[in-house]
């Protein structure tokens, strides 16, 4: 069987973890691409992680690039060009800036890697996985957003810790948007079977909801110079494995929702099937009246954000000059 190919936008924090990921896991040949003044920070890593799987002994290889055409023929494309938060931010800021480097990215992805499953990572999530469907055109179960995983990951940590118990055992989910009112489905939620709320009162519950929701943040606040990088990257080869090894897992990700808890149209964080075909179910879990509502308020969330430059994209026609 031909090896695959992983083609990974931004070289950065996130894209230097999935590339060395990407390499640990033998995924396939990775492409690590970034813009022309990062050159000798993507050839580097690619240098770095080549040299390292030789001790190893890992078989597959890390070009870093600043040709989109080195990029052509992935099977699977993980977007983190964008700018992480600095202390004090709220993902929405980022918007305009991560914007720009969206619609460069979308409009290069049409152009040389059209038939790629994409996930896409740059804040605001779900709002710059909508511009990336839209400009270059993907189909719309070869297209989602990372940031379910992630959240979920976090909120399954925060309850083993609290129960001094194995984190194999949580099973949990994380729906809506990747925002400060993410839904925490805490009447969900399972440690080895037996329902969470019999395991831990209400206040500590709330408190773990409440730093689920600022988890991102806090990283933040730690770092000071960008956002999370181990878990985040973890969590998007987690999507992409699924999808090469047609695995099938169940994961929460930003997926396009034609109906499905009421939304129309717009990319939100829901539990589908990842598998050989992309997207290749969505799952709808039965809410009662309060988690109802607060769907709606995160989905209020992503719709604002959504609205604020939806006129400003349009499906990108490719020009000779580009
Ligand atoms: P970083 O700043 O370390 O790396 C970003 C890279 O993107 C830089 O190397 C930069 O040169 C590159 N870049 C800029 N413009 C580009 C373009 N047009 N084409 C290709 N590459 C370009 O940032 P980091 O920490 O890797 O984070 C990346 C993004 O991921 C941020 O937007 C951050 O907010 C987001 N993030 C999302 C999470 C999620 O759960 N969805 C979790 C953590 C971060
Ligand atoms: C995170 O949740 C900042 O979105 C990023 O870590």
């Amino acid at each position: 069987m031909a090896k695959k190919k992983i083609g990974l936008i931004g070289g950065g924090q996130i894209g230097g973890n999935l590339a060395l990921l990407a390499v640990q896991k033998n995924l396939g040949d990775v492409v690590l691409y970034d813009i022309p003044v990062a050159e000798g920070l993507v050839k580097g890593k690619a240098l770095d992680i080549n040299q390292l799987s030789a001790v190893d002994g890992y078989d597959s290889r890390v070009l870093g690039t600043t040709d989109w055409k080195d990029v052509a023929g992935s099977d699977v494309i993980i977007i983190t060009a964008g700018v992480p938060r600095k202390p004090g931010m709220t993902r929405e800021q980022l918007l305009d800036v991560n914007l720009t480097i969206m619609k460069d990215v979308a409009a290069n992805i049409k152009q040389h890697a059209p038939n790629a499953f994409v996930i896409n990572v740059a804040n605001p999530l779900d709002a710059m996985v909508f511009a990336l469907h839209k400009i270059a055109g993907l189909k719309d179960n070869m297209v989602v957003g990372m940031a379910g995983v992630l959240d979920t990951s976090r909120f399954k940590c925060f309850v083993a810790e609290a129960l001094n118990t194995s984190i194999r055992d949580v099973e949990a989910l994380v729906l809506g948007g990747h925002g400060d009112d993410m839904v925490p489905l805490v009447r969900h939620s399972t440690v080895g079977g037996v329902p969470l709320t019999e395991l831990l009162p209400k206040d500590k519950l709330d408190a773990i909801i409440d730093r689920t929701r600022k988890g991102g943040a806090e990283l933040v606040g730690l770092y000071k110079t960008g956002s999370a990088y181990f878990a985040p990257a973890a969590s998007s080869i987690s999507m992409a494995e699924s999808f090469l090894f047609d695995r099938k897992r169940v994961l929460p990700v930003a997926a396009l929702l034609k109906g499905q808890y009421g939304i129309n149209d717009f990319f939100f964080g829901v539990p589908a099937q990842i598998g050989a075909g992309g997207v290749e179910k969505i799952h709808t879990v039965e809410l009662n009246e309060s988690e109802k509502a607060e769907i709606a308020k995160s989905f209020a969330s992503v719709k604002a954000t959504v609205d604020a430059y939806d006129g400003t994209v349009t499906l990108y026609e490719w020009d000779d000059q580009d």
